[in-house]
């Protein structure tokens, strides 16, 4: 596995891989890698010839700057993983080395169809056009047959789509694929974050109550006939019961407009809560 620092060197070995022939998988991360990157990655070196994992704590994707500077960063771990499951290429890009001084301090507007106007938009103002800025660079470096991201940040996965077919029709990407891949968890329901770094040990208990009152919701809206409204007011008070816990949002939407939905056709659950200072976000499919 080889590490490169440089858009220029990524673009070497990217091109000499084309040339060959060979197809490219691409896994954008910012790091502190876990299984649900693994799992990612696993299926990006199984689906192509060439795997390319890119670490990067993306600066212009934060609106909080205390969430960047204890953002976890271990590179060597994250190498010795990767190397492990067959990534061929690591790209850990300085953020200098990413972006002009301009490009850092400016704010690019995007149009999302206002998927980025509700929950996570909402809360975290430029954060998604901070994640288009990264990923629309990645995807122009790389040039990826496929490009894999994980269902936890679901709205997230939503605008990325969104890009890409609007960008199809300019053929900017060739005939790049998005794969979904779904949520990991442990064993214990929680859902696998680099945030959970973060928690102590009991936080991560307490966390649990979040997947499992998701998990619970299931059973409210298929076995017990409640409303979507009713769901959602239960999980909010459900999790707020327990100390320690805060609800920023729970909203219902659904998965495709990710507006609010009456019915659970085709709905998705989105939560984000405060477990004391981390802030954790996870999703259940109705
Ligand atoms: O999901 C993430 O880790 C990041 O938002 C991403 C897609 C790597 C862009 O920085």
């Amino acid at each position: 596995m080889k590490i490169i620092t440089t858009k220029q060197d990524l673009q070497a070995a990217v091109q000499e891989c084309k040339k060959a022939g060979k197809t490219i998988g691409l896994v954008p991360t910012m790091g502190a890698l876990h299984q649900g990157h693994a799992s990612l990655v696993k299926r990006a070196v199984k689906e192509n010839d060439i795997c390319v994992v890119s670490v990067f704590v993306n600066p212009t994707q934060f609106n909080n700057k205390e969430d960047l500077a204890k953002y976890p960063r271990n590179i060597e771990r994250d190498a010795e993983l990767l190397s492990s499951i067959g990534a061929q290429y690591v790209f850990a890009p300085t953020p200098e080395e990413m972006y002009s001084a301009e490009e850092m301090n400016t704010t690019f507007e995007f149009d999302f169809a206002g998927l980025d106007k509700v929950m996570e938009g909402k809360m975290r103002p430029g954060h998604f056009n901070g994640v288009v800025q990264v990923v629309s660079r990645l995807f122009y470096l790389v040039q990826p047959d496929k490009g894999y991201f994980g269902e936890k940040d679901f709205q997230q996965l939503a605008i990325i789509h969104h890009m890409v077919e609007r960008s199809s029709m300019a053929g900017t990407f060739g005939n790049l694929q998005i794969i979904d891949c779904p949520i990991v968890r442990e064993e214990s329901g929680l859902a696998l974050s680099s945030r959970n770094e973060r928690l102590s040990a009991q936080e991560k208990e307490t966390a649990l109550a979040i997947s499992k009152t998701l998990f619970s919701s299931l059973k409210w809206a298929k076995e017990e006939g409640a409303t979507v409204a009713q769901v959602q007011q239960r999980v909010i008070d459900t999790i707020n019961a327990v100390e320690g816990l805060e609800v920023e949002y729970y909203e219902i939407v659904d998965q495709t407009t990710l507006l609010p939905t009456s019915t659970f056709d085709h709905a998705i659950g989105c939560v984000t809560v405060y477990c004391g200072p981390v802030r954790l976000i996870d999703n259940i499919k109705y």
